[in-house]
């Protein structure tokens, strides 16, 4: 079965049950600055998990893209990708346990075909110190499933002393309870790593069971959580009931939420009966095609096909949102992912330039759902082109400094006299480290990624001061922000209500620049921390400083006359014809979309535009004086405003 024809029916399933199939939101999440890129399904609906309406109802699913930039050095294994769809579905206080687990047992099973004897499960165990039950309820619901099936449905507890301690696998044994270090999930993970204001909850997890062997450096015990390689998790249910409060406890959120999420990848994997998930269709495609333009087998450079495969495929998703090679924030994962598959290209032997005809193979595969890849496919193609024509210039020149450094020679001294000489009766040694500032004029001069650096290094036997190459680079402005430490820090619980202006003053930062510079200025980036705003327009020429002042005047202005903001729901199509509604991405918004209005108290509008939210109620709330910072090019098209509130 393919990767398409399960994300195809696992939507129909969903939407046999009253569930509104929503398209994947952006890989960039939207006005959410505590991570770089969406990671999972739930990441674009929090704000409805935390209770406010969705305009499409309480029951939503979806295919959202995804990209996880932590498992950049993971991927090489049979499982690990950094782009990948997870299928969802959602209940926004609707229905609950009862019907999730059986639905998607019904659909692994009956509906894809799973064999029940190779799905396993595990449950919460429960925690004393944050005050959450044992999840009892899933257990039965599961023991009934399998009962129902003639599968063994016996219960073990792993991992606890108290509970009997580790033992595994054994008679009969397929639902299984962890503590909250494995079943319990939230976007910052277990309960004492989330802030405050963080949702989350106790999981439910499904496993399938290749049946390899254990191998016994794993522990003991097979179980469904063993690193082994013999189960793979294929889909994950969680109970979204708990916000964590200012004092650290876990309260009640006002509904209990369901939040399904399951790699497709990995379904279509079990569903194959083949661990690798780089054999599914929708990779098999370009595995193909490497040892096509290569000469090479899969399975003699297998870890190098999987990078390839990974990266090219992550960069086409990303610049099919605009997210262009640089060397800053999300565009520096585009970057260093075409980077790493030139690398990698290279040890398997891929003729130089052919980066592109990979792209194609992966177009092709994903053309039909992703409209934006097949509408963007040249602009695709050329960048990866272009990147790899590039790299592969300032990579001939950086290995050439590289090898400088590298066959440095240290010539042992000594002290003599006051004076310091060299000791000839030392050997010299070959120079075994790559010092920071080595590695940051490799990074700023001849645009060696890092991680490229060090990868190279490990390949020479050497090491690189990592301490010290970050010395640098925090000096060096922004670049700092770009790495994956950026997650969480500070968190949108402790910020929101500063970020929540921020938004509310891009809108304002809109009207003002359309009021100024024409209706031909539309969105085309927006990124919040809460320390500024950053904002992306298309607009051709430089705006010069007096316009940039009239709009600051305008924005202010809004503030002063405490501006009330207000929100309509109504008809995509309507909102689409109205010429005061202003809206790019119409095609991320669901066919009912919401519009938000910005008017003063003589309803003179400041602002309509299409929105997700959140917004300040009036902007009276908006503290501080709206200052624009800077303005330069941002591409071809489009220029970049930076703004604080102070
Ligand atoms: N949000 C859950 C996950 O990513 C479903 O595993």
């Amino acid at each position: 079965m393919s990767g398409n024809e399960i994300r195809e029916r696992y939507l129909a399933y969903m939407k046999e049950r009253g569930h509104a199939v929503i398209p994947s939101a952006s890989l960039i999440p939207a006005n959410d600055p505590t991570t770089l890129f969406t990671g999972s399904g739930m990441q674009p609906l929090i704000a409805n998990l935390m209770g406010e309406p969705h305009p499409m109802g309480l029951r939503l699913a979806d295919s959202q893209k995804c990209f996880r930039a932590e498992d950049i050095e993971e991927v090489g294994d049979n499982r690990h990708t950094t782009f990948f769809e997870m299928l969802g579905n959602w209940s926004l206080g609707d229905y609950f346990k009862e019907e999730q687990i059986p639905w998607i047992f019904d659909f692994l099973v009956n509906d894809i075909g799973l064999n029940p004897q190779n799905i396993y499960v595990s449950v919460f165990a429960g925690d004393e110190v944050n005050n959450v039950p044992k999840d009892t309820e899933s257990v039965e619901l599961w023991q009934n499933l399998f009962a129902v099936k003639g599968v063994s449905n016996g219960v073990a507890h792993m991992g606890s002393e108290k509970e009997g301690g580790e033992r595994g696998m054994m008679d009969g044994e397929r639902i299984f309870f962890y503590d909250a270090s494995k079943n319990w999930w939230s976007r910052a993970g277990k309960p004492e790593k989330m802030p405050i204001g963080e949702i989350g909850g106790p999981d439910t997890e499904m496993f399938y069971d290749f049946g390899t062997l254990h191998d016994t450096k794993f522990g003991p015990h097979c179980h469904p959580n063993c690193d082994c390689g013999r189960f793979l998790e294929i889909g994950n249910s969680v109970f979204i009931e708990y916000i964590k409060s200012e004092d650290g406890s876990f309260t009640k959120l006002p509904k209990r939420n369901v939040d399904f999420g399951g790699g497709l990848e990995r379904i279509t994997a079990a569903k194959n009966g083949n661990p690798d998930v780089f054999t599914i269709d929708l990779l098999k495609n370009v595995i193909q095609k490497i040892e096509e333009l290569s000469g090479k087998n899969y399975t003699e450079h297998t870890n190098a096909f999987r990078v390839v495969t990974d990266h090219i495929r992550g960069a086409v998703f990303m610049i099919s949102e605009g997210i262009y090679p640089s060397n800053t924030e999300q565009g520096y994962f585009t970057r260093r992912l075409l980077r790493r598959a030139v690398r990698y290209a290279d040890i398997i032997g891929i003729p130089e330039g052919e980066l592109k005809m990979l792209a194609k193979s992966v177009i092709d595969t994903y053309k039909n759902h992703y409209e934006k890849i097949l509408e963007h496919e040249s602009d695709i193609i050329d960048t990866i082109h272009g990147e790899e024509v590039q790299f592969r210039k300032t990579l001939e020149n950086g290995l050439k400094e590289f090898n400088k450094i590298a066959l440095k020679v240290t010539l042992p001294m000594k002290r003599e006299g006051g004076k310091i000489v060299f000791d000839s009766t030392k050997e010299k040694t070959q120079q075994k480290f790559i010092t920071g500032e080595n590695a940051f004029s490799l990074f700023t001069t001849y645009g060696f990624p890092i991680e490229l650096t060090v990868e190279i290094a490990k390949e020479r036997g050497m090491t690189v001061a990592l301490d010290e190459f970050k010395k640098f680079m925090d000096q060096h402005r922004e670049l700092s922000r770009a790495g994956s430490e950026q997650k969480f820090k500070g968190g949108l619980a402790d910020h929101g209500d500063k970020v929540v202006m921020y938004h509310t003053a891009t809108h304002l930062l809109l009207a003002g620049l359309r009021k100024e510079l024409g209706t031909d200025v539309h969105q085309a980036g927006s990124n919040i921390t809460n320390e500024r705003l950053r904002f992306d327009f298309t607009h051709e020429e430089k705006v010069p400083d007096d316009v940039l002042r009239r709009v600051e005047q305008f924005v202010n202005s809004a503030i002063q006359n405490n501006a009330k903001v207000s929100i309509d729901t109504i008809a995509k199509t309507e909102a689409e014809k109205d010429p005061t509604i202003e809206g790019s991405f119409w095609e991320r918004y669901p066919d009912q979309v919401k519009v938000y209005t910005i008017a003063g108290n003589d309803g003179s509008v400041y602002s309509r535009e299409l929105c997700g939210g959140p917004h300040v109620e009036e902007t009276s709330l908006i503290t501080g004086t709206f200052r624009i910072q800077k303005e330069e090019s941002s591409s071809r098209g489009v220029r970049r405003i930076k703004a604080i509130l102070e």
